[in-house]
């Protein structure tokens, strides 16, 4: 008989989540993870109260190479059954935006309810333990491991690494690299819900705007937009907007920003001209940017003066600066900063079902390792809650 039923390497969102349910079956489980504290990725998620679920969760807010997959898993564990959990244990939560769900008090709340869960599940859990090698047994019927605790076998393992966002804390390539192990395609992977940055001129427009924010519309070449705030930083553009676009922005694209969403500047402005033609222009534009931006840009496009003498044309280009800036970011800051990884193990190498692999049966990869990542706002944790749960029903 082998030591464990099912060995779960990672203890983050997606491995907790899959322990417990596969605890719960009876399986005798293992859940390792090779950092000294657990789940820091939840303990640092939504600013420290954790965006834990979205409750408007669709497949439309994932991307993967095949938008399909991740239905089974989402349609079968909801935002309604962890918001059941966290209600269970007490915890109270509120709605900041758009169907996010905050816990009103602290992130370390989630984590103590999973562990609480796992403790009841008969979880086996140990940190700072890493795995030097798994190969599969020659009979065909599970695995063996060797770790800093020993050498265990198990009939099934589960790959809930994470992706390789934030490497202070922990991230790694371990899941890819097992996948590949095993023949399985692993797709190119990128930072993504990550701030992009500029050089030379816009960066130096950029600091100077630091800390300014507007709401705004950002979209990218291939049509997807985002309607959310934009916040300059000292390196380029961040903000939920930004965040968001940065998922669908390629390198060496522009992106087109309505940094004034909502408001058709030529009229607004041509309204100006004629209540108040006396107003400089800059002025005028203020009353619909924050002041510091609308001087920028009055500057930067050489556009002075009291708004009557500013003939149409200088209008129409003003308000096109400002409804249809067109920008070409440098880059983003890479995974130091980048909420989740793009790409991953290729999901038409795994069932939609289970999360087991289609070539190497008893081998699992659930969360963020996986190919599909989640917008911002509570829907990659729901997709590490549903994939968790996917497989903790058949491991
Ligand atoms: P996760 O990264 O949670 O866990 C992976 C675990 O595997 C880690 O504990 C790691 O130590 C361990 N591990 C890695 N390599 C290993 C190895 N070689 N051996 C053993 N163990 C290893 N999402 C959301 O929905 N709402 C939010 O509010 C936020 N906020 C947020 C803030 C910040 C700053 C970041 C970086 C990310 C978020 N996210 C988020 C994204 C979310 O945290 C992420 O998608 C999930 O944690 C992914 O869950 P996983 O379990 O797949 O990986």
């Amino acid at each position: 008989m082998s030591d464990y039923d099912v060995i779960i390497i990672g203890a983050g969102a997606a491995g907790l989540m899959c322990a417990i349910e596969a605890g719960k079956r009876g399986r005798r489980v293992w859940l390792i993870d090779h950092a000294r504290k657990i789940a820091e990725k939840i303990r640092i998620s939504g600013g420290g109260r954790c965006n834990f679920t979205n409750i408007h969760t669709s497949p439309a807010n994932f991307l993967s190479q095949n938008k399909h997959f991740c239905k089974s898993a989402l349609s079968r564990y909801k935002p309604a059954d962890f918001i059941a959990m966290v209600e269970r244990h007490g915890i109270k939560w509120h709605e900041k935006t758009l169907g996010q769900l905050f816990c009103d008090d602290s992130s370390q709340q989630i984590i103590d309810m999973l562990l609480h869960e796992c403790a009841h599940a008969n979880v086996t859990l140990d940190m700072e333990t890493e795995v030097q090698n798994i190969a599969a047994l020659s009979n065909g019927k599970g695995y063996r491991l060797e770790t800093t605790h020993g050498v265990r076998e198990c009939e099934s393992v589960v790959i809930a690494t994470g992706g390789l966002s934030i490497p202070k804390i922990g991230a790694t390539r371990f899941g890819f690299d097992v996948a590949r192990q095993f023949g399985l395609n692993v797709l190119d992977t990128r930072a993504a819900l990550v701030p992009l940055t500029f050089q030379n001129a816009l960066l130096e427009r950029c600091k100077e705007m630091t800390g300014l924010s507007v709401d705004a519309n950002v979209t990218a070449p291939c049509g997807k937009s985002f309607a959310e705030g934009l916040l300059f930083t000292h390196r380029g553009l961040s903000g939920p907007s930004i965040l968001q676009i940065s998922s669908y922005w390629e390198e060496g694209q522009e992106l087109a920003v309505d940094l004034a969403r909502g408001v058709d500047v030529f009229a607004a402005l041509k309204e100006h001209k004629e209540t108040q033609p006396k107003q400089e222009i800059q002025n005028a534009l203020s009353d619909i940017l924050p002041k510091r931006l609308a001087q920028a840009i009055c500057e930067e496009m050489d556009i002075k003066g009291r708004i009557a003498e500013l003939p149409d044309k200088k209008i129409t280009e003003l308000a096109a600066r400002v409804n249809e800036w067109r920008m070409k970011p440098s880059g983003t800051e890479g995974y130091r900063t980048a909420e989740v990884t793009l790409g991953g193990v290729d999901t038409n190498e795994l069932s939609s079902q289970t999360m087991e692999s289609k070539k190497q049966a008893g081998l699992f990869f659930i969360g963020e390792v996986v190919d599909v990542t989640g917008h911002l706002g509570g829907f990659n944790f729901q997709w590490a809650w549903a994939s968790g749960h996917a497989a903790g029903q058949t491991v």
